[in-house]
């Protein structure tokens, strides 16, 4: 005699397509019926992809099919179009998407990698926070995620199956998404062209950001197509560029300048990272990247000089262990320049 809790627990074998989490847990299942030894099960699912109802209903068979003395195995999947809250308009081009809920998408761009973007994404979100705003924070860089480890989360978010919507992870108070959590095959053969553009906006709806004053948007570092895109898809309300004081990474500041430029999305202004080193022993300032340069950009781009972040190992040491150093040291230099910067942005985006 098989049961329904037989039945149940064979689904619980199922995940998700894409998904290490199962479709009994994921609340998929609405009835069981076994009539003598035969097994039908009704599910009910929100999704445009035609292959995920395809491929759980292939699972489903074959794990119900493998308890003895089964008969005949029907699988039948109720599919409801997803709710869409993303909607066409707003700033940044005309096929911009606003985000329902959300006042201010911000972007943090850099011309050049390994300057410090996330480092400045994720304390600026902090420093936000701190100020009593409702913030989210997306990491857009699919090659080099950070936001798991300096938000020290492996956590996965998951869909609620009702809506096919996913939460984001929540750390320190602050909505977490990470581009890269969402797709499994990250080569990058799919985000060519219009694909980018498609999945930028796929990837959008998805998120259940809720209401935000801000949403930070770590953008990947450079200026290509990829980035071109993401600030074209998105409705922004204006662009910070991190830069340290070093020629080779004011000219990329500039080129990600004009990139804005060419989208109307207003550049907020500049952050000049790893501005300056204080020796702890003699109080000494070193100017190891070079003096003035972030001051001379950004009056070259008429936009502010938001900010100037020390090289410091504090900063290094709390990113790496997973709690940006203005919520590990709100009182630290550094926490009190990210908080002078989250002021500015406020003057200028209120939320
Ligand atoms: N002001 C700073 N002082 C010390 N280390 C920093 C500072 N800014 C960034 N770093 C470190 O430099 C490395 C690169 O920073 P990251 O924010 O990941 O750059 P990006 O996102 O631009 O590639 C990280 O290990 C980070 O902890
Ligand atoms: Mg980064």
């Amino acid at each position: 005699m098989i049961t329904p809790e037989q039945v149940r627990e064979k689904l619980s074998t199922v995940k998700y397509p894409g998904f290490s989490r199962d479709i009994v847990s994921f609340g998929l299942i609405k009835d069981i019926r076994i009539n003598g030894v035969d097994v039908v099960v009704q599910m009910s699912l929100s999704t445009n992809d035609p292959k995920v109802p395809q491929s759980i209903k292939d699972d489903s068979e074959s794990a119900i099919a493998s308890l003895r003395g089964v008969g005949s195995v029907t699988v039948r999947i109720d599919i409801q179009a997803p709710a869409q809250p993303a909607v066409a308009g707003g700033g940044g081009g005309a096929g911009a998407v606003q985000i329902e809920g959300i006042k201010h998408v911000i972007a943090v761009a850099s011309g050049k990698g390994g300057v410090g973007k996330s480092t400045v994404s994720a304390n600026l979100a902090v420093a936000l926070e701190q100020s009593g705003a409702r913030v989210g924070l997306c990491d857009c860089d699919l090659y080099g995620p950070s936001m798991a480890l300096m938000f020290g989360s492996n956590e996965r978010p998951m869909a609620d199956p009702e809506t096919n919507r996913i939460a984001p992870v929540e750390r320190y108070n602050i909505r977490l998404m990470s581009m890269g959590f969402l797709i499994e095959d990250t080569s990058p053969a799919i985000l060519r062209g219009p694909m980018v553009t498609k999945y930028t906006q796929q990837f959008l709806r998805w998120v259940d950001w809720g209401d935000l004053d801000y949403l930070i948007l770590d953008l990947p570092p450079g200026t290509g197509d990829i980035q071109l895109t993401i600030v074209q898809t998105v409705a922004l309300a204006g662009a910070i560029i991190v830069t340290t004081p070093q020629e080779v990474a004011l000219i990329d500041a500039r080129k990600a300048s004009t990139m804005f430029q060419k989208v109307n999305v207003p550049v907020l202004g500049l952050v000049e990272n790893m501005s300056y080193f204080l020796c702890p022993s003699d109080g000494k300032r070193y100017d190891i990247f070079g003096q003035g340069g972030g001051e001379r950009e950004a009056a070259r781009l008429k936009v502010p000089l938001l900010g100037q972040i020390p090289i410091d190992i504090a900063t290094r040491e709390a990113g790496d262990r997973g709690m940006p150093v203005t919520a590990a040291d709100p009182a630290s230099g550094v926490a009190r320049a990210f908080h002078d910067i989250a002021r500015q942005i406020r003057e200028t985006s209120p939320a």
